[in-house]
């Protein structure tokens, strides 16, 4: 079954989703495309309001939760901070809560975000992802990502931003 959801983004509203979601992916920090660091307390009430307001007030990234009716099933990022920073990390980061993946959810959230990119004024954007990660390399590829470079462990893609 595929899955379309709608992206949001970061609020405090979704917290109760939020750490519901968080739950799945277990301990450790591992929910690529939700900007979380060390740092961020999300336990708390008053630190995971922090730690969105930190999300909405950055100036380098734009975030956006993956959300199905009350259900947080992912986040992705786009990156528009230094040019050595994205040549390094590429624009884009997404990840998909365990439970949900293989049912397109990833693929839908891409697409979508491709139209905030748009909005953004971007022309291109780039992603970059470990060679292995056949999951990520297939949702890039649908997204029309063109493969630009490989570099060891990683490769890099460029998909095109329809304006
Ligand atoms: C990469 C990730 C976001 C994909 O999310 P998803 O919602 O499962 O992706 P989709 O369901 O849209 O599937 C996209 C494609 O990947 C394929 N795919 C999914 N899981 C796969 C797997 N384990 N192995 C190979 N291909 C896989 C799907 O079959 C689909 O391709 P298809 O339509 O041609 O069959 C998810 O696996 C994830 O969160 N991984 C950990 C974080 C991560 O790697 N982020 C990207 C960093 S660059």
């Amino acid at each position: 079954m595929t899955v379309h959801s709608t992206l949001a983004a970061p609020t405090v509203d979704l917290r109760e989703a939020w750490l519901e979601a968080h739950s799945d992916w277990g301990p450790g920090l591992h929910e690529d495309g939700f900007g979380l660091t060390a740092d961020d307390d999300v336990a708390t009430e008053q630190g995971f309001s922090d730690w969105i307001d930190r999300l909405r007030g950055d100036t380098m990234c734009t975030y956006r939760w993956m959300v199905e009716g009350e259900r947080v099933l992912g986040g992705i990022a786009l990156r528009h901070g230094t040019e050595k920073d994205i040549e390094r990390l590429g624009h884009l980061g997404y990840g998909v809560r365990p439970s949900e993946r293989g049912r397109g959810v990833a693929t839908g959230a891409l697409a979508d975000m491709l139209e905030v990119a748009a909005s953004l004024g971007f022309s291109e954007i780039t992603a970059v992802c470990e060679v292995d990660n056949c999951a990520s390399i297939a949702t890039l590829e649908h997204a029309g990502g063109e493969l630009l470079d490989r570099r060891v462990a990683e490769v890099r893609y460029r998909i095109s931003v329809a304006r």
